[in-house]
């Protein structure tokens, strides 16, 4: 497991950036493998510059996202489809067809789940995940729990979680209670597994990749079992 820290956000979001733009450089085809979040916003702006100064193209490039909230479509300005198209696609020559995000308003949600899970199984899952962290440890919408779901399921979220999210919202109560997210399994089967952590916030979680144990009610230590990880946090988040 590699350790960056960075000097702050936006150093953090140009290193973080760096990966991706050499991978596509290297293999214009990639997979790659999103999150949503403010922590990877810096990271989705580099990319749009380096799109915008003709470094990279994404005419070839597909991507799938970490997770969705159930009951909210692609339009709804909260759902994490909007955000990508705010954040990146809309910015860049990627084919949407090519971007893949769980369906919140899906009818039958565990046939969606698993047709998600079959979809990350025929692009052979990313080359690079990106990652972002909760202060309480989840990674997608993974909350700490006695056992994990290995693939795309529904996840409850967790009271921590509703808090932090709500936010982006009027109030709490506009705050999903689930979610579609990727399991544990489908995230661990990236090739390169990217994490960000910036602000103070994080900085006590960050704290659990200093040792050598892992722990299901810390769901993302579970990346310390994958063999290529590259952690990038700000010095906030790593003091
Ligand atoms: P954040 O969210 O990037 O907005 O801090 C991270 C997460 O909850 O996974």
């Amino acid at each position: 497991m590699e350790i960056i820290v960075s000097k702050n956000y936006d150093e953090l979001s140009k290193k973080a950036a760096s990966f991706v733009i050499d991978l596509i450089k290297e293999k214009p085809d990639s997979v790659l493998g999103l999150a949503t979040g403010g922590t990877p916003e810096g990271m989705y702006a580099e990319l749009v510059k380096a799109y915008e100064a003709g470094k990279i193209s994404f005419k070839d490039v597909r991507t799938y996202n970490l997770d969705e909230y159930i009951g909210l479509d692609g339009n709804h300005e909260q759902s994490y489809r909007h955000f990508m198209n705010k954040q990146l696609f809309d910015h860049v020559d990627i084919d949407k067809n090519n971007t893949y995000v769980p369906n919140g308003k899906a009818e039958d949600l565990e046939a969606e789940c698993e047709n998600y899970e079959k979809i990350l199984k025929d692009l052979s899952y990313a080359d690079i995940q990106i990652l972002g962290i909760g202060t309480n440890g989840h990674i997608g919408f993974n909350e700490p729990a006695e056992e994990l779901i290995l693939p795309t399921h529904v996840e409850p979220l967790v009271e921590a979680t509703i808090e932090a999210n709500s936010r982006y919202f009027d109030s709490k109560d506009e705050v999903p209670k689930e979610a579609i997210s990727m399991g544990i399994g489908s995230i661990l089967k990236a090739k390169h597994i990217i994490l960000l952590a910036s602000g103070p916030s994080k900085n006590e979680i960050m704290k659990y990749f200093n040792n050598d144990k892992i722990s299901t009610n810390i769901p993302a230590s579970l990346i310390k079992l994958h063999p290529n990880v590259t952690i990038i946090m700000d010095e906030e988040a790593a003091k």
